[in-house]
């Protein structure tokens, strides 16, 4: 009986250590896989994490305050789209240049669908990777990003002075304008591309300009409708004027700048502008590109101006407050150019000038557009699911404590060396890899050639002195800033 009792209990025994120990192994593994997934917050239903982003001015402020707590990679449920939050500088490269091709589609937000007329794959920006977007940015490499001392470098050159001096002539008389900015940028971009200059009272052009405008503050915005699409109803209605705007760009597009170049365009020559690339390419065997396609891709490029315009009302507002740093611009330019006008080539001869564009861009702290896992992958030892949607938090990297001295400051100086520009390897504005920025080139050129030629002749002051720049993105409302120039 005993022994029975006993036989009995060491099978109990046995049975039960053997059970705890199959737990153990499991909770082991379970554990284990766990582990390589990112740490999360607490979560809502339906909601997910979506709460945790109120109350900050920037939701790049929010995650910042989340990595203290989580770490420097962790895991949002953001309504119904899973997100991943990398931050810091090693886990940022590891995303967009080791492993870059892991990570090199974006978001499919219905909102971008629906602003590129029902495929985000005509959008140059927000398209996923493919190869009709890689033959796009090579095509685009040429004009975007013109090599020095080719003739093609020199027109632009020319071009950007015009700017300029539409500029500074517009600025003896009423106040300086979002308007006029963004006109001057305009024209800079349409005679660099398309070969095209429009007169800057022309009603067809201005409307034009301000539809881009329109169209670039609305896909700068962020909907919580992206994350509940049950929002969306909520936008119908603009989202429906937002799509009005660029059919009237189509057309302007088509009647004022293609006109019958697509006929007229000979195949056998050297191609005239980034316009006759876009045709010779789709009339070419080897093509997959879409004459349609092709049309988005020149519009998305034209549209660039405005990115550059609201930068460069956003730097003139800075500058409004900084009055010292106009002074220590003018006196660069008054010593090494004495009275010879500015042009782009001046570039490296004026380091506190090209700095003062890069403090700017800096505090903006524009983000890096989302980017979207292609396929299972790891950041820093975490594993990262297909389809996760990828925030780099480029905030922290312009902003942080550890990185910056007084960075909550414009000091422009923060950005010279030696006596030359030097750009910090940890600053990462434009993003990186195969999906980075096609336009940063043209923002330092144009901008260079403008707030040059403008502080070679004027202070600038503003009509709203109580005011902060607006930052977390580039875009500002139409109604917005204006200055005053005073001569020198
Ligand atoms: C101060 C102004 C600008 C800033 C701060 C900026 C910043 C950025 C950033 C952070 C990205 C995402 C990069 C990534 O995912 O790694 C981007 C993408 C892009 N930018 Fe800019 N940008 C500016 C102006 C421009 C201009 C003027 C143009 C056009 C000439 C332009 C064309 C593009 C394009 C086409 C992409 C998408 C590239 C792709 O997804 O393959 N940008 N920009
Ligand atoms: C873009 O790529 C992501 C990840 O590879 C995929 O889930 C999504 O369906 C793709 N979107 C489109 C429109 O092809
Ligand atoms: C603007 O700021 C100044 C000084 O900071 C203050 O005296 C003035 O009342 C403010 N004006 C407005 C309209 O808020």
């Amino acid at each position: 009986m005993f022994f029975i009792h006993l036989t009995q209990f060491t099978l109990y025994l046995v049975a039960f250590v053997a059970i705890a120990t199959l737990f153990a192994i499991a909770e082991c593994f379970r554990v284990r896989k766990d582990d390589l997934r990112p740490p999360e917050p607490m979560k809502l239903p339906i909601i997910g994490h979506l709460h945790l982003m109120a109350g900050y001015q920037v939701p790049y402020q929010a995650f910042d305050a989340l990595a203290k707590k989580f770490g420097s990679v962790f895991r949002l449920q953001l309504g119904c789209v899973k997100c991943v939050v990398i931050n810091g500088q090693k886990n940022i490269r590891e995303a967009l240049v080791t492993k870059g091709h892991h990570f090199d589609s974006r978001p499919n937000f219905e909102r971008y669908r629906q602003l590129f007329c029902g495929d985000k794959e005509n959008s140059l920006a927000f398209c996923n990777w493919s190869n009709t977007q890689k033959v796009r940015r090579d095509m685009l490499k040429a004009y975007t990003f013109p090599r020095a001392f080719t003739n093609r470098y020199y027109s632009l050159e020319e071009l950007i002075s015009l700017g300029a001096q539409s500029i500074v002539e517009s600025c003896s008389g009423e106040a300086l304008t979002k308007g006029v900015i963004s006109r001057s940028c305009a024209n800079i971009f349409t005679r660099h591309f398309c070969s095209r200059n429009f007169g800057l009272n022309d009603a067809d052009f201005e409307e034009m300009v301000d539809n881009y405008d329109d169209i670039f503050y609305e896909v700068n915005q962020g909907y919580a409708a992206d994350f509940l699409p049950f929002l969306m109803p909520l936008h119908d209605r603009n989202l429906k004027r937002v799509n009005r705007l660029t059919h009237k760009i189509r057309d302007f597009v088509l009647t004022r700048i293609i006109e019958s170049r697509f006929e007229e365009s000979d195949p056998t020559s050297e191609p005239d502008d980034y316009v006759d690339s876009l045709i010779k390419y789709v009339k070419s065997e080897e093509t997959d590109l879409t004459w349609d396609s092709a049309l988005f891709a020149l519009e998305d490029i034209i549209g660039g101006h405005s990115a550059v315009a609201n930068f460069l009302v956003k730097l003139l507002a800075f500058l409004a407050k900084e009055p010292q740093v106009q002074l220590t611009i003018q006196e660069e330019i008054d010593r090494v150019l004495g009275s010879k006008e500015l042009t782009i080539s001046d570039r490296t001869l004026l380091p506190y000038t090209e700095a003062t564009i890069f403090e700017a861009i800096r505090l903006i702290a524009s983000p890096i557009v989302p980017r979207v896992a292609n396929r299972d992958s790891f950041i820093n030892g975490y594993h990262v699911e297909e389809g996760t949607v990828i925030f780099l938090n480029n905030y922290d990297l312009s902003m942080s404590e550890e990185l910056w001295d007084e960075p909550e400051k414009f000091k422009p100086e923060r950005f010279i060396r030696e006596e030359r520009f030097y750009k910090p390897d940890h600053f990462l504005p434009f993003g990186g890899g195969r999906r980075s920025c096609m336009g940063y080139k043209m923002v330092q050129l144009v901008s260079f050639g403008i707030l040059g030629g403008l502080m070679q002749k004027y202070t600038v002051l503003t009509d709203r002195p109580n005011y902060t720049v607006p930052v977390g993105s580039l875009a500002l409302p139409k109604d917005t800033f204006s200055f005053r120039c005073v001569r020198r």
